[in-house]
């Protein structure tokens, strides 16, 4: 394994995935992490870069063991700044803050050979590299010496002569960084002697074993399912590990998509044989959803739902386990939480603003005594997606665009009724099917029809019409934290075909809008 320490760089998680994708585990702590505390011996440690300056007054700081551990550490960016601070060197404010491609000339230490291993096998002369830093460092520490330089980098990397310490003041983990992994594979494989044996074939058998360990003989879990690709590749592995003594529930919630619930039923249960029970709360949910407008309380009402409902399901379970003498009980609770999530919680600068409340079952765990179990908590979304497949999981299913918890109550602006509900799941329905028709699909990261709460004026016919607006959302992105709307000429044509399919499949619409926001400042919900 090996540790990356985060100071909060936006290319922290990157390292973590460069880094498994040469077959490498490892695992991205916060930079105040205490090497004594940790559950692994590292073999190899990455700093982080970070947006703070080493000699501001709160600059994050790695806990001095590290330079005690006995194992090679890679300093980039601001790791390269701290590990020179700490070491007796000098960083400084650039003139300019450096932002973009930079050429490194590589230096060769015949009576060092070991400084040489970082670069071994690039372009010397030529290394492409990506830099973006406002400090730079300008007295090594003693023991370093220069490994690369640029024009303006005099210290661009460097290396120390005796231990196995380098630093780099650009970013490998990017891709304008041209051999950034062969770089840090040049790191991980050959200085710190990691095995590439990490793969998910073999994440797959290690966490089928673990849960079976955690969960043991005779007891049960329970989990909510979605329909979504984390929820099923969660439940999947679960039932894989403990068959039926696994009980999905599927919260029926009255603002799923068209379908949705027969579908995943079908999915789970027939297919998969998933123990699933549907619970049919669509009025309850509505009921309470009666009048409000407010986004926030929207989410609120239907998360407090979720939960009540969700306990509901699991005594009828329970009763049902009494009732045939099981001899297990419901001990566990199964959640799909990805490595992002676990990440942003445990974040040295703490989890970042609310913006919208996100709909989550952490409640749950107080009131029903369980422990939790969360068998993605170490993956990222593809790293799921690759395990679905792996675990035989449809492409269809796999590559799914993320639906939010609150389901199209919050692609309802205003109130939720019913039949505010089928129209929005209507018109969504007709624009996902012309979506994968016209083969967009996979190239949109997550697209869906929002009912506006606003009537406009048309014509049909000979007829005046005075009716609602839908709004279509189609967006690109890597990471739902930023996006781009997907855009070209040829998909504003599919567009014009879907919307006059909108306007004349579904009563009550008459008038068909695309969403132009990118996010930020928009959100990729409306609510
Ligand atoms: P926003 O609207 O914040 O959405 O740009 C970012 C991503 O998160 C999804 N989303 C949610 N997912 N529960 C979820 O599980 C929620 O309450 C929720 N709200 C938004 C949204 O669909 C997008 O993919």
């Amino acid at each position: 394994t090996v540790l990356i320490l985060d100071f909060g760089s936006q290319y922290s998680h990157l390292i973590t995935r460069r880094v498994r994708e040469l077959g490498v585990y490892c695992e991205l702590l916060p930079c105040t992490q205490k090497l004594a505390d940790l559950h692994f011996k590292p073999k190899g440690i990455i700093l982080s870069g970070s947006p703070y300056s080493v000699y501001d007054k709160d600059a994050p700081r790695v806990d001095p063991a590290v330079f005690d551990a006995g194992v090679p550490i890679l300093g980039i960016c601001y790791g390269l700044q701290e590990m020179t601070t700490f070491m007796g060197g000098k960083v400084d404010a650039c003139d300019h803050r450096e932002y973009g491609h930079a050429v490194l000339s590589v230096k060769k230490h015949p009576q060092f050979p070991f400084v040489d291993k970082l670069f071994a096998g690039l372009n010397g002369d030529n290394v492409q590299v990506w830099m973006s830093h406002g400090d730079q460092v300008s007295a090594a520490a003693p023991g370093f010496t220069v490994i690369a330089e640029t024009r303006t980098a005099p210290f661009a990397a460097v290396a120390h002569e005796e231990k196995p310490f380098f630093g780099i003041q650009f970013h490998p983990e990017v891709t304008h960084t041209v051999d950034g992994q062969k770089l840090l594979k040049n790191f991980v494989i050959d200085i710190c002697q990691c095995n590439a044996s990490w793969t998910m074939e073999e994440f797959v058998d290690k966490e089928i074993e673990r849960i079976r360990g955690v969960v043991g003989p005779i007891d049960h879990v329970i989990g909510a399912v979605s329909g979504g690709v984390d929820s099923t590749v969660a439940a999947r592995l679960m039932h894989e590990a403990i068959g039926t003594r696994f009980h999905a529930v599927l919260v029926d919630n009255g603002v799923m998509r068209l379908n949705e619930c027969a579908n995943v039923k079908k999915m789970l249960g027939d297919k998969m044989g998933i123990n699933i029970k549907v619970a049919d709360a669509a009025d309850l949910f509505l009921g309470r959803l009666k009048g409000v407008t407010d986004p926030e309380q929207k989410r609120k009402i239907i998360g407090n739902t979720f939960i009540n409902v969700f306990e509901e399901e699991g005594v009828l379970i329970e009763q049902e386990l009494e009732r045939t003498q099981s001899q297990g009980k419901i001990k566990y609770l199964l959640q799909g939480t990805l490595y992002p999530d676990v990440i942003e919680s445990i974040s040295f600068k703490g989890p970042s603003a609310t913006i919208k409340t996100h709909h989550n079952v952490g409640g749950l765990l107080d009131d029903m005594k369980l422990k939790l179990i969360e068998p993605l908590r170490e993956l990222f979304k593809d790293e799921v997606r690759a395990l679905g497949k792996i675990l035989g999981l449809d492409d269809e299913l796999v590559w799914r665009h993320p639906f939010p918890g609150p389901g199209i109550a919050i692609r309802v602006l205003g109130e939720v009724t019913k039949e505010q509900v089928e129209i929005a799941r209507l018109a969504d329905s007709i624009y996902i099917e012309e979506i994968k028709k016209n083969g967009y699909y996979r190239n949109i990261s997550q697209a869906y029809a929002a009912l506006l709460p606003i009537k406009a004026v048309g014509v049909m016919g000979d007829n005046r019409t005075y009716e609602q607006v839908i709004a279509l959302r189609a967006v690109e992105t890597k990471d739902f934290m930023t996006a781009d709307i997907f855009a070209s000429a040829e998909w504003f044509v599919c567009l014009k075909r879907i919307s006059s399919r909108i306007i004349n499949e579904v009563k009550g619409v008459n008038r068909v809008v695309y969403d132009i926001s990118s996010k930020p400042p928009a959100t990729i919900e409306w609510e």
